[in-house]
C-alpha cells in the first residue's frame, strides 16, 4: 500500500511518500519520498510560533513540497492532465488562499495520476488555521485523483513512529507505555491493543516544550528554546558546572501522573528578576538546574506510569524526546529498576514534525483493515487521542 501523506499542524510543512508492507504486528515501510520546510527561523523573531504566519508560509510551500515528495518517489507523471471535472471546486477550497487555487491547478494539469492508494493529512491536534492549510491541499489531491482521505492525528504519529525502528514495526509487546513531550503537549498515553489509546496522565498547564522554550527566552537564547537550553546544560555537565540555583521540581511527589511546568517557568523569571546583569555564566547554571529539574520530574512520574501500567515497552516521542539529558535519564531508569522493558527513542533527528509519522499511522491502519472515516474532515486544534 502506498499513502502521500502531509503535515502542517505548526512551524514545519512536510509531505512524505511512504509504502508499507504487513500487517500489524508486524508492518515493514518504506519512505520513498519526504519534502519538508521548517518555518522556525522565520518565528524566532516572534519568540515563538505566530500562527498568522505560519499559514501564509504552509500556503506558499506546499504544492512545491507535494511536487517535490512524489518526484523522490519517481511518481510524478509529467503530462497534461484535463481538471476540467473538479476545477471549479478548487477555488471554494481555497477561498481564504486564492493564489493556493490557482497553484494547485496549475500542478493538477501537468501531473497524471499517482498510483496511490490514500491520502493522509494530519487534521489535529494543532495551530487550525495552519492546519486547514495541509487539509484543503489533501482534500484537493484526493478529489483530483479519486482517493481516499484518511485524517490523521498528530500525536499517534509521534506514538506510533517512536516503536518503528529502521523502518520496521515488529517485536513489540502490548500494553506499551507512551510519554509524549513537545511544544503542545505532555502526556502518558497507553496501548493495550494495537492503535487504541487512553491518556492516563497530562499536564495542567503548559507543555514541557513550552517550557524549556519560555525559560529559553527568559534567558535571552533564541526560539526554539529547547535545544539552546540543551546544549547550555550540556556544556555545563561536561565542564563539572554545579548550579548556585535551585528551582523547583513541580508535582513530582503528588501521587499522580499529572505534570504542571508553569511553576517551573514563574520560578525562573523570579530568578532571572533577581539578578542584576544576566552573564553567560548565569545562563548556563540555570540551564542546567533547569533541565535537571524538568528531568527528575519526568524520570519520578514516569517510573510511577511504568508501575501503574505494567507495561511491557516504554516509547518516548515529540520534539523533546531529543532532549540528551531526559532520554539519558530515561534510559537509566529503564536499565537499573525496569531491565526486562523494551526502550523505543527514536532517532533524534526523528523526533521533530514531520510527514513519515502521518503515513505510518495512516498505512498501519489500512494494513490492518480498517476503514476510511466517512463524512467531511475539518480540522481539530485540541484532537485527543
Ligand atoms: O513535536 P514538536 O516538533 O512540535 C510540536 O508538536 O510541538 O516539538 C517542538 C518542541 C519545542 O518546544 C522545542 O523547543 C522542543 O520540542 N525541543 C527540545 C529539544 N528539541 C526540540 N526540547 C528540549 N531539548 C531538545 N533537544
Ligand atoms: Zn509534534
Amino acid at each position: 500500500m502506498r499513502v502521500l501523506a502531509i503535515e502542517t499542524s505548526c512551524d514545519e510543512t512536510a509531505v512524505a511518500v511512504l509504502e508499507a508492507f504487513g500487517a500489524l504486528p508486524s508492518i515493514s515501510f518504506r519512505t520513498l519520498g519526504n519534502a519538508l520546510l521548517s518555518q522556525a527561523a522565520k518565528h524566532a523573531a516572534f519568540g515563538g510560533v505566530f500562527p498568522s504566519l505560519a499559514k501564509r508560509e504552509h500556503a506558499a510551500v506546499i504544492v512545491p513540497l507535494i511536487e517535490d515528495a512524489l518526484r523522490q518517489a519517481s511518481m510524478l507523471r509529467e503530462e497534461y492532465t484535463d481538471i476540467s471535472a473538479y476545477s471549479d471546486a478548487l477555488p471554494a477550497l481555497f477561498a481564504h488562499e486564492p493564489g493556493l487555487a490557482q497553484q494547485m491547478a496549475a500542478f493538477l494539469s501537468r501531473a497524471g495520476k499517482p498510483e496511490l492508494d490514500a491520502i493522509a493529512v494530519t487534521a489535529g491536534p494543532g495551530l487550525e488555521p495552519a492546519l486547514w492549510v495541509g487539509i484543503n491541499a489533501a482534500k484537493a489531491l484526493a478529489l483530483a485523483w479519486d482517493l481516499p482521505l484518511l485524517p490523521q492525528n498528530h500525536m499517534e504519529g509521534h506514538f506510533l513512529s517512536s516503536l518503528i525502528q529502521n523502518d520496521q514495526l515488529e517485536g513489540i509487546a502490548l500494553p506499551v507505555l507512551g510519554l509524549l513531550i513537545s511544544g503542545g503537549h505532555t502526556e502518558f498515553v497507553v496501548m493495550r491493543e494495537w492503535l487504541r489509546y487512553t491518556t492516563i496522565g497530562e499536564t495542567v498547564d503548559d507543555a514541557v516544550g513550552e517550557a524549556f522554550d519560555k525559560t529559553a527566552r527568559l534567558l535571552g537564547l533564541p526560539y526554539p528554546g529547547g535545544p539552546e537550553i540543551s546544549k547550555l546544560a550540556e556544556a555545563a555537565r561536561t565542564e563539572g558546572v554545579q548550579s548556585s540555583f535551585s528551582l523547583p521540581r513541580p508535582m513530582k511527589d503528588s501521587g499522580d501522573l499529572r505534570f504542571s511546568f508553569s511553576g517551573l517557568k514563574t520560578a525562573v523569571r523570579y530568578t532571572v528578576e533577581k539578578i542584576e546583569s544576566l552573564t553567560d555564566a548565569h545562563r548556563k547554571e540555570l540551564a542546567l538546574e533547569f533541565e535537571q529539574a524538568v528531568g527528575d520530574v519526568i524520570v519520578g512520574k514516569t517510573r510511577k506510569a511504568l508501575e501503574d501500567t505494567g507495561a511491557r515497552t516504554f516509547l518516548i516521542g515529540g520534539g523533546v524526546a531529543a532532549n540528551t539529558h531526559i532520554r539519558r535519564e530515561l534510559t537509566n531508569l529503564v536499565e537499573t529498576s525496569f531491565p526486562d522493558m523494551k526502550l523505543c527513542l527514536p532517532h533524534p533527528k526523528d523526533t521533530g514534525d514531520n510527514a513519515i509519522m502521518i503515513a505510518q499511522v495512516a498505512l498501519a491502519r489500512l494494513l490492518s483493515g480498517q476503514q476510511p472515516r466517512g463524512g467531511d474532515i475539518r480540522a481539530d486544534g485540541n484532537l485527543s487521542f
